[in-house]
């Protein structure tokens, strides 16, 4: 009696084993297949993918969104004329090659990742050294759309020239730029513009300085002709405006 007894027990425990096993399995048997059909997705975008070629490669330019959060202003220094930005770099395009219908999902991707796809040759033109921050990993961001939307993300510092008018100091306001252009494509082949329009770059609101204030940003782009004719480069720069603040000690120019 009491043997059969435990043997039902036994046997409904062993039941419940088997069902949560069960459900064990089926559990990890979907996160497994999401998981194989990022993987399977990711590799047929990767496969045969040129990095060598932009996105429609012989056709109409790539339009190249670009938005910026300001971390901070480290300096601003008069001596050397120029200041220290760290930001938070966004760029956004389309690479028709990067669309996947399959996953209604963005894929936020590994950050290497980004070594193997197409990228714009963004770069500042009036930087004097810059640096993307490293720690724990580099400090990029990459995640794909499903309609092959490319958001690319940096955390950068840079030192940018600022060319300084001091001569009615410290009464004068100064306009220091950061100058952002393609290094190598003309406006044939990459456009940039502000995303977001006059909302591009925000972060500026917190910034505090100790000697200026932040008058206000200005965002401008424009075009550039080089003598030679026919090449045309797309070129845009933001102007974060300096307004030196009255201090009480005069300021005089080093005489060594
Ligand atoms: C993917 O990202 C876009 C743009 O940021 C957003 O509008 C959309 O809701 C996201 N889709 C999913 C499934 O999270
Ligand atoms: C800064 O830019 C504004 C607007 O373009 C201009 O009026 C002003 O003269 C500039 N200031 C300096 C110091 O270049």
């Amino acid at each position: 009696m009491l043997g059969r007894q435990e043997d039902k027990l036994c046997g409904i425990f062993s039941a419940l084993a088997a069902l949560s096993f069960l459900c064990f399995a089926q559990s990890s048997s979907t996160g497994n297949s999401g998981m194989s059909v990022a993987k399977t997705t990711v590799d047929k975008l990767l496969k045969g993918y040129d990095i060598r070629l932009r996105p429609d490669f012989g056709g109409p330019p790539v339009i190249v969104g670009m938005s910026i959060n300001i971390a901070s202003i480290d300096s601003i220094s008069e001596v050397n004329m120029d200041y220290t930005i760290t930001m938070y770099f966004q760029q956004s395009w389309r690479d028709k090659r990067l669309a996947y219908g399959e996953l209604k999902l963005n894929l936020t991707l590994d950050n290497r990742v980004a070594d193997q796809l197409w990228l714009p040759d963004t770069y500042f033109l009036n930087d004097k050294k810059s640096f993307l921050h490293g720690v724990t990993v580099k400090n990029r961001m990459i995640r794909l759309h499903p309609d092959g939307t490319v958001l690319y993300g940096l955390r950068i510092t840079t030192t940018a020239a600022c060319m300084m008018d001091l001569r009615r100091y410290p009464l004068d306001e100064q306009n220091c730029t950061l100058e952002i252009e393609s290094y190598g494509y003309t406006t044939d082949d990459i456009v940039f513009f502000w995303q977001g329009g006059d909302t591009a770059v925000t972060g500026v609101d917190k910034l505090e300085l100790p000697q200026f204030s932040i008058v206000g940003i200005r965002l401008v782009s424009r075009e550039v002709r080089f003598t030679t004719g026919e090449t045309v480069e797309g070129y845009q720069f933001f102007t974060p405006v300096q307004q030196l603040k009255a201090i009480s000690e005069p300021w005089c120019p080093s005489t060594n």
